[in-house]
């Protein structure tokens, strides 16, 4: 159970720059959950909630989100479309209609894509999983409608729900306080009338790495055509094999399968050739994991020649430009019902990519490890790299193979 220095570093860099939520790759990043009042009842209103993923590569993996708060009063839940809530609680007050959920701190979870259309509302029932926004924004954004009873019938006397969270699998999620914003306004699909919500508020929500896990959960290899020894991950990377945390074959209890890194995650880069103007990788990611299948998956990779990725095999792949004047990050991702699952541990448990880079002599100094990322992150979580020593050594260019 030591902890290394890899580990030591990783929580250093972790605590320096993750603790306060801040991402240089994606400064922006949030979760923000919205509630529209559309329309005020007897004795309350109808809400519908949005969520979007405003980050830029971390998704919402399956099984999907939970989102939780805390009424202000003795507010129930009447009906909901697009989601549901998980428990009904205490209705005994109620003779005759049942409420939904009587609750004080109700949790609300997405309905799977196959639910009943009479119970479906628009950008509803994705099983929570929402894409990152960089991927896909048209998948990052998840909805659903909400009435709500005993609560106050205008917008002075409506008391905004408290303590909001919102649960994703991995966690590391903690959201603000509920805050009134401009009512907003919706355009109908043939942009010829406009409506306003007669009230909206805003709940914005911010990953931490350190409190989703406090160690990395990921690693990088390494490896080159002209030499046949591999860099592996540093050992220990997310942890030290012990005879109870994993498993060698077979047994599906616990989760992890055993290696010397100890990671659920390896992105390995292998170096395929190197020509005068240009050079190729592949990369393949490899979940060790036997419990988790990582849908909407994305790859971040930092490396000065990014800027001339010439072809991108079998992943999808945008240039990410934090800076605007630097183009050395990209995101890759899976093809929709192609490689868009990593799946679990076994045999189908990996994707893999090849890239071809044109040589940009402005850009890439061919010192030693030129060939090697500088950055890697798997889901937003940045990956432990090998130490710079330890690279395989790459001639500067050559036309072997
Ligand atoms: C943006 O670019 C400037 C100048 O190239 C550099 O100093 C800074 O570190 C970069 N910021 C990030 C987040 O990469
Ligand atoms: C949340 O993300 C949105 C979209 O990137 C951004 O406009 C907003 O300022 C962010 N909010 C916070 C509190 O970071
Ligand atoms: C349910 O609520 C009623 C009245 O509000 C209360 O008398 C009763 O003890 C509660 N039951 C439980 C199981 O909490
Ligand atoms: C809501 O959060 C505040 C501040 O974190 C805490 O003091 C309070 O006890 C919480 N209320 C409930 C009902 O959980
Ligand atoms: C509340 O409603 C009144 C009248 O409908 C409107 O003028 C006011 O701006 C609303 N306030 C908020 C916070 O939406
Ligand atoms: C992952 O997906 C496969 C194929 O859809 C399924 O058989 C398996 O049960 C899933 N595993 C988990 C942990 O959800
Ligand atoms: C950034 O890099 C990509 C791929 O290498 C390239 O297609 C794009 O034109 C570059 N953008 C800028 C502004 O340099
Ligand atoms: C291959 O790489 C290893 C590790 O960097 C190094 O020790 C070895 O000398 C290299 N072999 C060749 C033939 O370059």
């Amino acid at each position: 159970m030591s902890m290394n220095s890899y580990t030591i570093v990783f929580l250093l860099f972790v605590l320096c720059s993750g603790a306060a939520a801040y991402d240089a790759l994606d400064p922006n990043g949030n979760i923000t959950i919205k509630w529209d009042v559309i329309s005020w009842t007897p004795d309350g209103y109808v809400a519908v909630v949005t969520m979007n993923n405003f980050q830029m590569y971390r998704p919402i993996t399956s099984p999907g989100w939970t989102l939780g708060w805390t009424w202000a009063k003795n507010e129930v839940i009447w009906s909901m479309y697009g989601a549901k809530a998980t428990q009904q609680g205490n209705c005994s007050m109620f003779r005759f209609n049942l409420p939904l959920s009587c609750k004080r701190n109700p949790a609300v979870v997405d309905l799977l894509p196959d639910a009943p259309y009479n119970h479906q509302i628009a950008n509803c029932c994705k099983g929570g999983v929402l894409s990152s926004m960089g991927k896909d924004p048209s998948a990052s954004l998840s909805a659903f409608q909400i009435t709500v009873g005993a609560a106050g019938t205008t917008n002075k006397t409506v008391k905004l729900p408290k303590n909001f969270t919102f649960i994703a699998p991995g966690g590391g999620y903690t959201c603000g306080p509920a805050i009134i914003i401009r009512p907003t306004r919706f355009i109908t699909p043939d942009g010829r009338r406009v409506t306003q919500a007669m009230m909206t508020w805003r709940v914005v929500c911010t990953y931490s790495q350190f409190l989703a896990s406090p160690r990395p959960t990921c690693c990088v290899s390494l490896s080159s055509f002209h030499n046949g020894s591999i860099t592996p991950c540093p050992s220990c990377s997310c942890g030290c094999h012990s005879s109870s945390n994993c498993v060698t074959k077979g047994v599906k209890k616990p989760v992890l399968q055993c290696t010397e890194h100890m990671c659920p995650v390896n992105v390995h880069w292998h170096v395929k050739s190197n020509y005068n103007k240009y050079w190729s990788v592949k990369m393949t990611i490899t979940n060790f994991n036997y419990q988790v299948n990582y849908t909407q998956w994305t790859l971040v990779v930092q490396h000065p020649n990014l800027n001339k990725a010439t072809q991108v095999s079998s992943f999808l792949y945008k240039p990410l430009m934090p800076n605007l004047s630097t183009n050395d990050t990209a995101l890759f991702y899976g093809r929709k019902s192609y490689n868009d699952v990593l799946m679990q541990a076994g045999p189908k448990g990996n994707v893999h990519s090849d890239l071809t880079l044109q040589k940009d002599r402005k850009t890439l100094a061919l010192k030693k490890g030129w060939a090697f990322p500088r950055r890697v992150y798997f889901n937003g979580n940045p990956c432990v790299m090998p130490s710079p020593e330890s690279y395989p050594y790459l001639p500067y260019s050559a036309g072997t193979r």
